[in-house]
């Protein structure tokens, strides 16, 4: 039987934002974390090259700044990347007590281990090995597991929010919980509680070639939107320069702390392009160097370029690299004798539902932290290894809003249980298959590095179309998880296309041929997307059933 929970905190996500978020709230009150797939399963867990934070006496918050800003391309805000870069140090000493592992340097052991990646002017970054997330989401887990306040339900996916609109509800939008789908079984469960968090991660899934797993389909910003929460700057999808190029290798990373160890990129006949590209060579942004590979294939034709590591000693990048050593050896390639063979696959969504500085959204007791969100922090490019950073320092914060809310208690008005409809099996999967193929080389094609309006045009018209087919196959079938995931990419495509469209200018991670320059007569300005929400009357036994709660 399908079911209703309660709790005081809902979390949607087990990666760094919602495990952050859910040990802070569970001090105060009681926490239901739904995740999709198996706890650890996130990007989180695939991070390689670090968190960014002012650990070092030779460095400063105001250095970490500027390289934020400057990577943001004029669109970060900038008291916002101010105040994360100054809880960075505390975000990172707060790791490390819930037993998080980094790596200490061999001469210091007191010290931790400073790596360097594209875009930051210092050594900055904490890690451990090439295997940080795997480290951060192995301690927080178990911390979460281990606490008595906090229930995680897995293979639980959030279908949709429960807004106060879609019960009949007039006034500012409120949030009670939201509808997930149980894996096992197909049963839907109805939770409520008094502050639901996003953290639901990023959308790399909605391109053809990505770094990211197989959960990051953006449910969290397709749920937002459909809830009527504003969601911003969708344009900014983070294409990483790195991507191991093998045909079976799906969508394994090769870190930019690569580079930051003095790895340089070349051409297939040798030249390390970056040198005549940006002054900061193979450590520029990275936005800079994605665009500059993309540019070099075009031109020469070929399938990839390569990351040169062979000058380096051997031992030392066994040693500082043993996860990537090891998977490019699987695949044929011994990085410390030949150069690795590399391309630009879709990485972060710089975007997300816009959030204010406590991760609170524009629906009332629904917040967002993490990739999920756009806090302002990242701009128009996400400077590296700031996301780790974010997430954890966005949890935090979302938590303590929430915990300000236990004051007011909340009335939920009767929750109808989830509608299936008319719904019955579905009997051709392959429709859901072919419709994600699409959409996703669609994106691939029209949507990625170099933009121009004759594509993105192109691409508005057949999402349209595809969104109706989606449409229709989704309320006339049963809902399944593949049919969760399909929806909320098309939604996803559809906004990342719109928001291409708005942006009249190229900043930062949007390059568009038509319009090549920044827009220098306006102030930097974020593209914003919120849906028109209509109060729908519920059935009338629910009507009935208000009424009486309110003494009519
Ligand atoms: P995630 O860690 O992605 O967690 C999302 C969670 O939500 C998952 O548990 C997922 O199953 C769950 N979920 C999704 N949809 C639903 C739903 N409908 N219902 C229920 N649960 C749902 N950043 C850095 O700062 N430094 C790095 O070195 C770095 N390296 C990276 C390497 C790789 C290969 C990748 C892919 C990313 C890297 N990043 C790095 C980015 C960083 O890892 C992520 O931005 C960050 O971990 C996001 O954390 P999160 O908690 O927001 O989301
Ligand atoms: C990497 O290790 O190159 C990824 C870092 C990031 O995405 O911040």
């Amino acid at each position: 039987m399908a079911s209703v929970h309660h709790s005081d905190f809902l979390v949607l996500g087990s990666g760094l934002a919602g495990l952050s978020y859910a040990l802070r709230a569970a001090e105060k009150g009681r926490v239901i974390i739904l995740t999709k797939r198996e706890a650890s399963e996130s990007n989180t867990i695939y991070a390689q090259g670090g968190i960014a934070g002012v650990l070092s006496p030779k460095d400063s918050i105001q250095s970490h700044v500027e390289d934020t800003l400057n990577a943001g391309a004029g669109l970060c805000r900038r008291d916002v990347v101010e105040g994360v870069v100054a809880e960075s140090a505390a975000a990172i000493q707060d790791m490390i007590r819930l037993g998080v592992r980094f790596t200490h340097r061999e001469d210091r052991p007191e010290q931790l281990d400073l790596t360097r990646e594209g875009g930051h002017s210092q050594r900055r970054i904490a890690h451990a090995g090439d295997i940080t997330g795997r480290e951060i989401e192995r301690a927080l887990l178990q911390a979460a597991r281990g606490h008595p306040n906090i229930t995680l339900l897995e293979n639980m996916a959030a279908i949709d929010l429960i807004v106060s609109f879609k019960l009949g509800i007039e006034g500012p939008i409120e949030c009670f919980g939201c509808y997930a789908l149980e894996k096992a079984g197909g049963r839907v469960h109805t939770f409520l509680a008094g502050a639901t968090l996003l953290a639901t991660g990023g959308a790399g899934k909605v391109y053809l070639y990505t770094t990211n797993p197989d959960i990051a389909t953006g449910d969290g910003i397709a749920m937002a939107y459909r809830a009527g929460a504003s969601v911003s700057n969708l344009e900014f999808m983070q294409f990483h320069p790195t991507c191991l190029f093998h045909p079976h290798a799906k969508s394994f990373l090769i870190s930019e702390a690569l580079r930051g160890e003095g790895g340089v990129l070349r051409r297939k006949d040798g030249e390390a392009f970056m040198a005549r590209v940006h002054p900061m060579k193979d450590l520029a942004p990275r936005d800079i160097v994605a665009r500059a590979i993309d540019a070099e294939l075009k031109r020469t034709g070929d399938d990839c370029v390569f990351l040169d590591m062979t000058h380096l000693e051997a031992s030392f990048l066994r040693e500082r690299f043993p996860n990537i050593h090891e998977t490019c050896l699987r695949f044929g390639v011994d990085m410390t004798r030949q150069p690795i063979p590399v391309v630009p696959a879709a990485h972060y969504l710089c975007g997300g539902v816009r959030t204010s500085e406590s991760g609170a959204t524009d629906v009332r007791r629904l917040f967002a932290a993490g990739e999920v969100a756009c806090t302002g922090l990242h701009g128009a490019n996400r400077l590296a290894s700031n996301s780790l950073l974010e997430a954890a320092v966005f949890g935090r914060r979302a938590a303590e809003k929430s915990i300000s809310l236990l004051d007011t208690p909340v009335m939920f008005p009767p929750i109808p249980g989830w509608d299936p409809g008319s719904a019955v099996m579905p009997d051709e999967m392959v429709v859901v298959t072919q419709n994600w193929e699409e959409v996703r080389r669609l994106m691939w094609n029209y949507v990625g590095i170099v933009r121009s309006d004759r594509r993105l045009t192109r691409a508005k018209r057949r999402i349209e179309l595809l969104r109706e087919e989606i449409k229709q196959y989704y309320w006339d079938f049963l809902v399944t998880a593949d049919l969760i995931e399909l929806r909320n990419i098309a939604t996803v495509a559809e906004l990342i296309i719109e928001s291409a469209l708005m942006r009249r200018e190229s900043r930062g991670l949007h390059y568009s041929i038509d319009c090549p320059d920044h827009d220098s007569r306006s102030r930097p300005r974020d593209t914003v997307l919120r849906k028109e929400v209509e109060v729908r009357h519920p059935p009338p036994d629910i009507q009935r059933l208000m009424g009486e709660r309110r003494g009519e």
